[in-house]
């Protein structure tokens, strides 16, 4: 089992996790329009961290949209794991490689979500707060608002090593 770090970038494998996230996306997440999934999943500023086993088949993920200097957050737009393979401990595996590609890959400081009330708890277990500390000149603006959701905030700090 891999965790990849992935982005639109035309490369056949690329498109194939990319695919393969979306459709559990649309399955996991049936409030959200498929189309708006997808278009978010393929789109070019946003990046991926997908669970793949051996096989190729892919399990679940996350997908984000990382905002440069000086903002330097994240925000995560899909979170799922495949229905078959949920309360294994994946979606924890999953939330420390994608701080990890986040610190490392786009130098992000903070993750924000909107989280679905029943994903709360999920969240809380991964580090993140309803309360939401970054200032907010660096965030509002920058994120759509969506009602249904809960916003929640996880520092990211680039000292702790998150796959120790
Ligand atoms: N509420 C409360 N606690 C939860 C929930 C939940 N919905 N889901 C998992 N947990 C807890 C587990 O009990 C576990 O706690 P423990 O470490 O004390 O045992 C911990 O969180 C991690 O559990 P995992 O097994 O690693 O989680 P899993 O692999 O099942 O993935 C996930 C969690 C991604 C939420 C999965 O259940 C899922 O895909 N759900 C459906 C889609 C969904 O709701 N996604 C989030 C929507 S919000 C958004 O995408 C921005």
């Amino acid at each position: 089992l891999v965790f990849r770090y992935v982005r639109n970038d035309g490369q056949p494998d690329s498109s194939v996790w990319l695919v393969g996230l979306k459709n559990i996306f649309s399955r996991q997440l049936p409030n959200m329009p498929k189309e708006y999934i997808a278009r978010l999943v393929l789109d070019r500023r946003h990046r991926s961290v997908a669970i793949v086993r051996r096989d190729g088949a892919v399990l679940g993920g996350v997908t984000y949209r990382p905002f440069g200097p000086p903002q330097r957050f994240g925000e995560i737009a899909f979170c799922a794991v495949t229905a078959n393979e949920q309360v294994k401990g994946f979606g924890t595996r999953l939330m420390n490689h994608t701080k990890e590609a986040a610190k490392v890959q786009d130098g992000l400081e903070y993750f924000l979500t909107y989280a679905d009330n029943a994903a709360v708890g999920y969240f809380e277990k991964q580090g993140f707060t309803k309360e939401v500390t970054m200032p907010r000149h660096r965030w509002v603006g920058y994120i759509k608002d969506y009602d249904g959701g809960t916003l929640m905030e996880c520092a990211i700090h680039a000292a702790l090593p998150y796959l120790g």
